[in-house]
């Protein structure tokens, strides 16, 4: 019997195929043969063909483990690759020009950023803004900015240590971000970050975002925003893809 162009090939989930030589086994199956075919005797004969069937069981429990050992590593990295959060703050409700919504934009673009890059996510909640029709809530927050104010959000970022890229994002408000990021800004230190800014907007793009991102963290590494209209979120996923693929994270 010949094992010279044995290969075993196993195919991964991504298409990747990774080809075991079960060298040792086959060197073994090859002895085996080779008794077997100088024997004359028919029980010996009977013999070396029940402990090739044991052989050939041998190697496929090998090339099994060697596969999911494989897998297990694939995992492995994916899992230390996972380093990517994205801070959000969105607005539900009615809205400037997509009618009245269940989810707001920038949490739209939020999601397709976890999932696209395998991102964590915190989202800065507040309940001050609930069920109020667009013109006062352009009010309020016009006074909001206006005051500097720091309205309080809810929940805890927990290990924060563990992330080196934070994507932040928010709705253009008055030209910049809603003041309640502004609060989170204050509360949580990114300095020594990578920072990607994303904002969804009707028409101001990133706004003043970039330099109040700076001001807010000097030690951190701001790169370039990413800006998408927000009445554009739900039909435009291509643009958010185009993005994140393009920052080889
Ligand atoms: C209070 C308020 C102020 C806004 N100010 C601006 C603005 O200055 N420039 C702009 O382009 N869009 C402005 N918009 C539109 C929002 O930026 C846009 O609808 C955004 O996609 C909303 O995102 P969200 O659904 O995640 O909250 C404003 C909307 C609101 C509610």
């Amino acid at each position: 019997m010949h094992f010279s162009s044995l290969t075993l090939i196993c195919r991964q989930k991504n298409g990747l195929k990774s080809v075991f030589s079960a060298k040792c086994v086959r060197n073994a199956v090859n002895y085996v043969t080779a008794i077997s075919q100088k024997s004359s005797n028919f029980a010996a004969q009977f013999k070396m063909m029940v402990m090739k069937k044991i052989l050939f069981t041998l190697l496929a429990v090998l090339t099994f483990t060697s596969c999911n050992a494989q897998n297990k590593n694939e995992k492995m990295v994916n899992e230390q690759m996972k380093k990517c959060l994205v801070v959000f703050f969105s607005h539900a409700g009615e809205n400037y020009s997509v009618g009245n919504i269940q989810v707001g934009n920038t949490k739209i673009v939020a999601d397709y950023i976890s999932e696209l890059a395998g991102a964590d996510q915190f989202e800065i909640v507040t309940h001050k803004y609930d069920g109020m029709a667009y013109t006062p809530l352009t009010e309020l927050a016009q006074e909001e900015a206006r005051n500097d104010e720091r309205p309080a959000f809810e929940g805890k970022l927990e290990n924060l240590d563990q992330y080196d890229i934070i994507f932040i994002g928010g709705p253009i408000w008055w030209g910049t971000y809603p003041q309640v990021m502004f609060t989170f800004f204050d509360t949580y230190d990114l300095n020594g970050k990578t920072i990607y800014p994303f904002t969804t907007h009707e028409g101001s793009g990133l706004g003043n975002v970039m330099s109040d991102i700076r001001k807010a963290y000097p030690n951190a590494d701001v790169k370039p925003g990413f800006s998408i209209y927000g009445h554009e979120v739900r039909t435009n996923k291509a643009k958010v893809e185009k993005w994140i693929k393009g920052l080889n994270l």
